[in-house]
Parts: structure tokens; C-alpha cells; sequence
């Protein structure tokens, strides 16, 4: 597998884990188990939590893991030969967004569940969904352009333009 291809699937599947811990998010918010474990980053039960506390505890594991894939995605992009410039500054957008995101979890549990704390929760979750969703979006289109570019996939006319305008 090539690097672009590599990159464009890896980039999916972190868009994929961030869609489902945003939606966890939700359920978390509106079950109300939000403050079931009161302490960070560790339940009062240690790493291995009561049942009550399952649901915001995955909440907190798959955002640590999304934190991952996110930073990841952006040091791959970072490093690709034919990433663009909005796809490298969208990539640091999202990494800058999930540091922030998990800081600001930390501190919605802290601060008890306070409205303005969850509302601006939501609020950055969206930003990082949104810059992710752009990221992927770059990356496809970027592999799709370099395909249509692949000497095979030219017809004859675009290669005697290609010649023509390397020839001026
Ligand atoms: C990438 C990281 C994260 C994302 C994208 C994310 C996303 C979300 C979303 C979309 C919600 C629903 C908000 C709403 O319905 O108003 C939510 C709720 C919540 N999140 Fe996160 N979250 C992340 C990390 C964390 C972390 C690390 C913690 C805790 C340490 C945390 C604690 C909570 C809590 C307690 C709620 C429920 C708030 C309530 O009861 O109203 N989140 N999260």
C-alpha cells in the first residue's frame, strides 16, 4: 500500500472513532452518567471501573485514543510528499482542538457539570469533527487528482497538451 493510500485510510478510520465518541458524548450528556466518575483521570475504583461507571469511563478511554489518531493523523500529514497546504494547517487545527478538547473534559468534571463549561464542550467537539471532516475531504481529493494525473489514466489528447505545455 502506498503512502497516500495509507493516509487516506487511516485518516477515515480516525474520523470514524471521533463520530462515534462525539455520539457517546451525547449519551453520556442526556443518561446523565456525566459525574458517575468524579475524579480524573482515573475513576475512585482505579482502571478497572464499576459497571455504573462503564459508560463515561469509555467515553474518557476512546477520547484518549481519539487523541491519538488525531495527532497522529496530523504528524502523517505533516510528513506526506503531496499533502496541501490547508490539509497541513487543518491537520494542526484538529490536533490543537483534541489537546484542548480532553483538557476541557477534564475540567466539565471538575467544575460539576457547569452549563457554560458543557456547552463550549460541545462547542470545540464540533471544530475538531468539522477540521477532521475537512482534512479527509483534502486527502481524497488530493489522492483523486494524483490518480488523474497517472500517465495511464491521461488520454492521448492531455498528453500531447502535457507535451506541448512542458515544451513552451
Ligand atoms: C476528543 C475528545 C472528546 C470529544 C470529541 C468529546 C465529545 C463530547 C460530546 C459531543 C459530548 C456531548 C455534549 C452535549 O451533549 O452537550 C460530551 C459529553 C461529555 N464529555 Fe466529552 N468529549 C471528549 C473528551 C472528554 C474527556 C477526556 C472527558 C472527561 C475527562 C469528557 C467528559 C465528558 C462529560 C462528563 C460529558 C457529559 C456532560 C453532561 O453531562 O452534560 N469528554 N463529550
Amino acid at each position: 500500500m502506498n503512502y497516500d493510500k495509507f493516509l487516506q485510510i487511516f485518516s477515515i478510520g480516525t474520523l470514524c472513532v471521533l463520530f462515534s465518541l462525539m455520539t457517546l458524548g451525547g449519551y453520556v450528556s442526556s443518561t446523565g452518567v456525566g459525574l458517575s466518575c468524579p475524579q480524573w483521570p482515573l475513576c475512585p475504583q482505579g482502571l478497572i471501573p464499576s459497571y455504573e461507571f462503564l459508560i463515561e469511563y469509555i467515553h474518557r478511554t476512546i477520547a484518549a485514543t481519539t487523541g491519538l489518531l488525531v495527532f497522529l493523523t496530523m504528524v502523517f500529514v505533516l510528513r506526506g510528499r503531496h499533502s496541501t497546504k490547508p490539509t497541513k494547517l487543518f491537520s494542526i487545527i484538529a490536533a490543537a482542538a483534541v489537546v484542548g478538547q480532553i483538557t476541557l473534559g477534564a475540567i466539565v468534571i471538575n467544575e460539576k457539570l457547569h452549563a457554560d463549561l458543557v456547552t463550549a464542550h460541545l462547542g470545540l467537539g464540533l471544530i475538531l469533527y468539522s477540521s477532521m471532516i475537512f482534512v479527509v475531504i483534502n486527502i481524497f481529493y488530493t489522492n483523486v487528482n494524483l490518480k488523474s494525473l497517472q500517465p495511464s489514466n491521461l488520454s492521448s489528447q492531455d498528453s500531447d497538451s502535457r507535451v506541448s505545455f512542458s515544451n513552451k
